[in-house]
C-alpha cells in the first residue's frame, strides 16, 4: 500500500504549541507507584503483525526478515514478542506460499515468524533437541546469531545457564540430568519430565559432577545480575487477542501504537507513566488502523481509543513507506530514553 508523503509533511508542520500540549498531556498521565506494592521488574513487549512475512518474495527473504525482528528484540532487551495474525496472513496469494508451491509445510506468516523467533532465541546447543526438523527452518543457518547473554559459550561461566532436561537418571542421587551445553550434563534436584527447557542456577563452583544444582525462574538472571535473558514469544490469532490473552495478571498497563499517522513528539518530550508492562505495537502493510478494522471485536473503534499513545517515531520520512521491520528498529531506539526515564522513576 502506498502512503501519500504529504501526510508526513503535514504532521511535521504541526505547531510547537500543539506539540507542547501533547507532551504536557502525557506528563499529566504519569502516576505514582502504588503504595506498598512490592518491587517488580517492568517488562517491555512488542506486538508485530505476522502477515508482513507473507509479502517476502522467497522463503529465504522471509527468514531474513524474521531474523531482523529477532535482532531488534534482542538489541533493545525486549521481554516478549507477540506475533498477531490478520486475515491477510491466511491468504492463498501469499508470496512465500507460492514459492513453496507443492509443499504442505508452509504454515502462514504469523506461525512462521513465531517459529523463527523462538528458534533464534534458543541457545544453539539446545536447538537440536527442542526443534524438530521443519521446512520453515531451512534458511535459519544464514542468519546472524543473536549473541545474547543467555547464549553462554562452552568456555564461559555464568551463574545461570539455559538447559534441557534429559531422559536418563542421575546415578546415586534423585533429581534430573540437564544438558546445559557443557562437556558434561549437570544434575538438578527437581524431578522433571525430559525435553523441557529450564534455567539452571549454576553458582560459582565449576565442578560439574557431585554438585546438585537447582532449576530456577528464567527471570532470576535479570533480577539478580541485571542480565538480559531473552524474549518470550506468543502467538495471537488477531490484534485484540494481543490484549485479551496477555500473560500478565492485570494486562498491559500502557499501550503504544506506532504509525506515520501518529502524534509527532520528540523522544525527549515523550513521557510514559510508571508502567509495569508496556506494549508497543507495529502494524502490517496497511498499518494498525487496518489491523483494527479487520478485527471483529475492535472494528469501528478509533485507534486512539485502543492505545494510550499513538506515535509517529520517524517524522519527515523520506521514503513513502517505512517497513515494519525498519519501524521496529527506529521506534525502539526512539523509546529507549522515555522507557529509561519511566523505569528510573519507579526505582526512585
Ligand atoms: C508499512 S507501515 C504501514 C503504513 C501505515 N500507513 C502506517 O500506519 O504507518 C507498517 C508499520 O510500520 C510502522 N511505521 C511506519 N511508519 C512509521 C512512522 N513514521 N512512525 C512509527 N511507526 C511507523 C507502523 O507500526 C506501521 O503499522
Amino acid at each position: 500500500m502506498k502512503v501519500e508523503i504529504d501526510d508526513g509533511h503535514h504532521q511535521e508542520e504541526e505547531g510547537e504549541h500543539k506539540r507542547r500540549k501533547k507532551a504536557k498531556k502525557m506528563k499529566k498521565e504519569r502516576t505514582a507507584p502504588e503504595e506498598g506494592t512490592s518491587f517488580h521488574l517492568p517488562t517491555v513487549s512488542i506486538a508485530v503483525c505476522g502477515s508482513i512475512i507473507d509479502n517476502a518474495q522467497s522463503l529465504e527473504l522471509a527468514t531474513r526478515l524474521a531474523g531482523q525482528i529477532a535482532r531488534a528484540a534482542t538489541i533493545f532487551r525486549i521481554d516478549e514478542v507477540v506475533v498477531f495474525d490478520d486475515k491477510a496472513s491466511s491468504s492463498d496469494e501469499s508470496c512465500v506460499k507460492t514459492v513453496l508451491d507443492g509443499s504442505t509445510d508452509y504454515e502462514g506468516g504469523a506461525p512462521f515468524l513465531v517459529r523463527i523467533l523462538q528458534y533464534l532465541e534458543t541457545p544453539q546447543y539446545l536447538r537440536r533437541c527442542l526443534f524438530p526438523k521443519h521446512n520453515s527452518l531451512r534458511f535459519v543457518g544464514l542468519l546472524p546469531p543473536l549473541d545474547a547473554p543467555h547464549h553462554v559459550r562452552k568456555h564461559e561461566w555464568l551463574p545461570y545457564r539455559e538447559g534441557v532436561t534429559l531422559k536418563g537418571k542421575p546415578s546415586g542421587s534423585p533429581g534430573t540430568l540437564v544438558d546445559v551445553g557443557l562437556n558434561k550434563e549437570v544434575v538438578v534436584e527437581q524431578t522433571l519430565e525430559p525435553g523441557q527447557r529450564v534455567t539452571v542456577a549454576m553458582g560459582s563452583n565449576r565442578q560439574l559432577e557431585s554438585i546438585i544444582r537447582e532449576v530456577t525462574s528464567p527471570s532470576k538472571p535479570r533480577e539478580e545480575l541485571g542480565l538480559y535473558w531473552g524474549y518470550k514469544v506468543r502467538y495471537a490469532s488477531n490484534i485484540s487477542c494481543v490484549f485479551t490473552e496477555c500473560p500478565f495478571k492485570d494486562g498491559y498497563d500502557y499501550k503504544i501504537g506506532t504509525s506515520e499517522h501518529g502524534d509527532v513528539l520528540s523522544s525527549s518530550e515523550v513521557c510514559f507513566p510508571n508502567f509495569r508492562h508496556l506494549l508497543i505495537a507495529f502494524g502490517g502493510l496497511g498499518g494498525l488502523e487496518e489491523n483494527i478494522e479487520e478485527d471483529t471485536s475492535l472494528k469501528g473503534k478509533n485507534v486512539r481509543k485502543v492505545f494510550n499513545s499513538y506515535l509517529n517515531t520517524c517524522p519527515g520520512q523520506g521514503s513513502r513507506t517505512i517497513r515494519t521491520e525498519e519501524a521496529i528498529f527506529i521506534s525502539l531506539q526512539y523509546f529507549q530514553e522515555p522507557i529509561k526515564r519511566a523505569v528510573t522513576s519507579v526505582a526512585d
